[in-house]
């Protein structure tokens, strides 16, 4: 099975009323947790790449792990570039055998967003690779762009329309409420999405594809072990469990998660070292950080995301 674009995944989840899940990738480990688990289970999958990844791991590295992956698994795989900020990146990745990215023009106005979505869809086509555009701005932090609460809003239904037509984008991420990083309400806030929103952009789109970024839910075990030590992560709080179930009957097709594979990954390693302080074999404590996040995907595709069994 080659690596492919996410164009048949959608259909099916959006039929299906299910959700493919676009795991965050970085390193090696990282990419056997998510894929072993989608192995045992049955299920698509997306891999996506930030450019920060892009920057640590370098961008063959990780396009060659993926490709290990594919064949070790022989699971349908769409490889997609994470909040590609201009065309060029956009075009590398396209270049660099990436079957699907994302151009995130949400920080610029309206017309301007649609020009650079339309200049990297045109590109993107002609090479048989699919993309994702954002209107709305989520709160947060990705790499070093951070959003502030004040300057994040919500996705205007009435422009949705318009957008796609105009951009020709293959799906569109939409912001309801959720944001990136750990912290996405406040102590005591009681978490709520817009789902008038994503029911009026279903209503104007129907059919079509959309995506939902911020989507960790903060698993509070996780967070338990790395905040033993009394740390900052006590305030943290996720979208809850059957928000995302709920999104993913809906619209959503794609659901971003990187926030919940960091703090598997990092509570695997902390509780390995704790018991074994004096172990200096990468192995041996990486081996705990990808087996979390093996156990986390694999209740993400079942209980969350319903995908299991649809590859
Ligand atoms: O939405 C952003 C992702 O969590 C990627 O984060 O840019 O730090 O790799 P990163
Ligand atoms: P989280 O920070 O909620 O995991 O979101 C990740 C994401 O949206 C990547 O694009
Ligand atoms: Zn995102």
């Amino acid at each position: 099975m080659p690596i492919v674009t996410s164009t048949e995944m959608f259909r099916k989840a959006y039929e299906g009323g299910y959700a493919v899940g676009a795991f965050n990738v970085n390193n090696m480990e990282i990419i056997q947790g998510i894929t072993e688990a989608a192995a045992e289970v049955r299920s698509p999958l997306i891999l996506q790449v930030s450019a920060g990844a892009r920057k640590y791991a370098k961008h063959v590295y990780l396009m060659k792990l993926i490709e290990a992956a594919v064949e070790d698994t022989d699971l349908p795989i769409c490889v997609h570039l994470d909040h590609g900020d201009s065309f060029e990146i956009c075009k590398s990745c396209i270049d660099g055998g990436f079957t699907s990215v994302m151009i995130d023009g949400s920080k610029h106005p309206f017309e301007e967003n649609i020009e650079l979505t339309r200049r990297v869809v045109e590109y993107a086509h002609d090479k048989g690779v699919v993309v994702e555009g954002e209107l709305g701005r989520l709160a947060g932090i990705e790499d070093a762009v951070h959003v502030s609460e004040a300057d994040s809003s919500y996705t205007r239904p009435e422009e949705v329309e318009e957008f796609v037509s105009r951009t020709g984008v293959d799906s569109l991420a939409i912001a309801i409420g959720t944001s990136h990083g750990a912290f996405k309400f406040k102590p005591g806030q009681k978490p709520q999405l817009r789902f008038d929103i994503l029911e009026e952009v279903e209503r104007r789109l129907p059919g079509f594809p959309i995506v939902l970024h911020g989507a960790s839910s903060v698993i509070p075990k996780y967070v338990d072990t790395i905040n033993c030590n009394g740390g900052q992560l006590a305030d943290a709080i996720g979208i809850p469990e059957d928000m995302l179930r709920q999104a993913a009957r809906m619209a959503v097709c794609k659901i971003n998660i990187d926030s919940d594979l960091r703090l598997a990954m990092t509570a695997g390693v902390r509780e390995y070292m704790a018991h074994h302080p004096a172990d200096f074999d990468p192995r041996k404590y990486l081996t705990p950080g990808r087996d979390n996040i093996r156990e986390l995907v694999k209740a993400k595709i079942v209980n969350v995301l319903g995908s299991d069994g649809k590859a």
